[in-house]
């Protein structure tokens, strides 16, 4: 009795995992292509999300760089985290994702937080039949399926914003997502 519930646990642990293992696939199979792409299109939201703290955050793995913070923080002032695999996933756009961050020398454009950490990879998304000025009525659903986030939420922000993170503040999602992410515009057109 005890192995058949042991299998049976086991089994459905799987199937957990399968499951799961399929749900992060379909997310993952858009391809990052950086916040320069969108830029063409997007200028004032380019312009205002590169004031920001996340457009600049990859500055911050640098030597040197918040030198007391690190040192308050029991990180080495002096060594270069700029290739650190633990920071870089919370410091640079789609790490470790299709056409997402490798390193500074291969990928010097995808630094930083950008544009698709919140609204999702554009690969898709942004192609000529899709998101384009010569479909500025795009229905906004069909785009969501292209991998474009319909609604950004506070888990999405919480996969940096968390206590894995060194620097961890209590993270409050509508105070922080009004003074730091970037200056809205209305749209013009109907999606
Ligand atoms: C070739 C032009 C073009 C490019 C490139 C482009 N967009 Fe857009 N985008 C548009 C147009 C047109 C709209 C609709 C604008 C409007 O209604 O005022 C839009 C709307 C949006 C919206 C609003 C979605 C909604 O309907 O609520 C978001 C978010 C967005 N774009 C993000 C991005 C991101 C991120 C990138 C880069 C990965 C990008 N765009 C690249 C043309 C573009
Ligand atoms: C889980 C995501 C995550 C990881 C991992 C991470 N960071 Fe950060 N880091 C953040 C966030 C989010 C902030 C902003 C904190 C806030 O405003 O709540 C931040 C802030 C910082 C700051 C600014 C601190 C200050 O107070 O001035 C530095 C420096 C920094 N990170 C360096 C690093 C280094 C070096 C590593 C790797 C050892 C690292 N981070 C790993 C998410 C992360
Ligand atoms: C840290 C998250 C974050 C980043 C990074 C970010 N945005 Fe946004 N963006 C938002 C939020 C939040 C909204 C408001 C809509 C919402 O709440 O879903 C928004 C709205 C928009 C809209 C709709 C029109 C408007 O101005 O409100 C466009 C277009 C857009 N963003 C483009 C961009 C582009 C282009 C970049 C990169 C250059 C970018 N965003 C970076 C969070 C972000
Ligand atoms: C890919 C990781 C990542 C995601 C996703 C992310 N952030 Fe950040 N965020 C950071 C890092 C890293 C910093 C640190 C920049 C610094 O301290 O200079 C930061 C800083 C900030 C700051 C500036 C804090 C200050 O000290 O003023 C605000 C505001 C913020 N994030 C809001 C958001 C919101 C809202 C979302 C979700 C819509 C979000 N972030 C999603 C990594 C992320």
């Amino acid at each position: 009795m005890k192995t058949l519930l042991r299998t049976l646990a086991c089994s459905l642990a799987m199937t957990v995992l399968t499951l799961a293992a399929s749900t992060a696939y379909a997310a993952d199979s858009f391809t990052y292509v950086g916040a320069k792409k969108c830029k063409a299109c997007h200028l004032k939201e380019f312009n205002s999300w590169s004031e920001t703290k996340m457009a600049k955050s990859f500055e911050l793995l640098h030597v040197g760089v918040s030198a007391d913070a690190k040192k308050k923080a029991k990180l080495n002032p002096d060594k270069d985290y700029t290739a650190d695999p633990v920071c870089l996933a919370c410091h640079t756009t789609g790490y470790g994702k299709p056409g997402g961050f490798v390193s500074l020398a291969s990928t010097p454009d995808l630094v930083g937080v950008q544009c698709e950490m919140c609204h999702g990879p554009g690969g898709t998304y942004i192609q000529k039949e899709n998101m384009s000025l010569t479909n500025k009525e795009y229905k906004k659903a069909d785009l969501v399926k292209l991998g474009l986030v319909g609604q950004i939420t506070k888990s999405q922000c919480e996969n940096c914003h968390n206590s894995k993170s060194p620097f961890f503040k209590e993270f409050k999602f509508e105070e922080r997502k009004a003074k730091g992410t970037h200056e809205k515009f209305p749209l013009k057109y109907k999606h």
